[in-house]
């Protein structure tokens, strides 16, 4: 990566994902980019991802020889508006694979732990098992990894993603995921003492330090291709907990919060149909994927940041 293009550059990952690279790679080369650009730096441009013209012509004028394709809806969202879900998870994908081949791009867009369903084994999902997911951000991200991998066996299109599961970060507030609870319950217990979960307290989910995501995206794309044995997408988590786990784990160090549960229906049958654990076994072995935070690390580095 030299050049690097940034869609979605103002949500939870872009907004830290673009700092992160700007120290590792210069800020003159990395461009943000999102539909609104409130806060974010120049090189920035307004993009709306469906703007296929405008998208070309930014990969153009800026030479990029990287796209790290984030602008999407996430999981309540898209419930909430499949049709717009489908339209930018699809369409705007398919803008990006086919600029990254007009202009022979190195290509990465997350796809989801959404992409497993009910149908899916529930305990160490394997990478490759059966899918079916039942939402429009599930159904979205598959498609998403089937037409990557598309671009990448049919036109050589270097496409690499895995499935990100829950991230848990300080900066930007999440965007309407089914695991924004595990940000909320954060800032709640600094601000509030107190927080109101919408899952259940026994609900498993892999989650993982915002910290570990911005890494493994570097290392993913700077591995060598050689030894990918896939693209589109590799399992990757840091942990798997429920709310409960979080809970006890901020009392460590702020013993007078107190969580109840006012179970959000939507959130909760979302939740239900993803895995409570998946296996990252094929990340490790490829390219050494690996993560810094375990739950405690990671409660005492939100609650120091957010104390700031
Ligand atoms: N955050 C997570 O926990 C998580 C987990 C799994 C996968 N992912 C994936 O990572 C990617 C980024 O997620 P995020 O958490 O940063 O999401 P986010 O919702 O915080 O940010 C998405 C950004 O996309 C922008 N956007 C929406 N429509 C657009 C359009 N038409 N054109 C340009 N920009 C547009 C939004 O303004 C927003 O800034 C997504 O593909 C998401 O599915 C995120």
């Amino acid at each position: 990566m030299k050049r690097i293009l940034v869609t979605g550059a103002n949500g939870q990952i872009g907004s830290e994902l673009v700092t992160y690279l700007r120290l590792l790679y210069g800020d003159q080369e990395v461009i943000a980019s999102d539909i609104t650009l409130e806060n974010c730096s120049s090189p920035m441009e307004v993009l709306d991802v469906l703007d296929h013209e405008k998208f070309r012509n930014i990969c153009e004028s800026y030479q990029v020889d990287t796209l790290i394709h984030l602008a999407a809806i996430l999981s309540v969202n898209a419930e909430k508006n499949p049709q717009l879900a489908w339209d930018v998870n699809m369409q705007g994908l398919l803008n990006g694979l086919e600029i990254a081949k007009e202009f022979n791009l190195q290509f990465f867009s997350p796809s989801s732990i959404g992409v497993f369903s009910h149908e899916s084994p529930k305990d160490k999902t394997p990478q490759l098992t059966t899918m079916r997911p039942t939402t429009m951000y599930g159904i979205s991200k598959l498609s998403g990894e089937l037409l990557c991998d598309y671009y990448y066996q049919v036109f050589g299109v270097d496409t690499r993603s895995v499935r990100f599961p829950g991230l848990i970060s300080s900066v930007t507030p999440p965007g309407g995921g089914t695991t924004d609870y595990a940000v909320e319950i954060y800032y709640a217990a600094i601000k509030d003492g107190h927080y109101t979960c919408p899952i259940k307290e026994d609900t498993y989910l892999d989650m993982m330090y915002m910290g570990d995501a911005l890494k493994l995206i570097v290392d993913l794309m700077e591995s060598d291709s050689s030894l990918l044995s896939d693209r589109n997408a590799y399992n990757v988590s840091a942990m798997s907990v429920c709310p409960k786990m979080i809970a006890e784990s901020i009392q460590k160090y702020i013993p007078d919060f107190t969580i109840s549960y006012e179970i959000d229906p939507l959130k909760q049958s979302i939740a239900e149909s993803w895995p409570n654990s998946i296996d990252v076994s094929i990340a490790q072995k490829d390219w050494h994927f690996n993560c810094q935070y375990d739950l405690d690390n990671l409660t005492k580095h939100m609650l120091a940041s957010l104390q700031k």
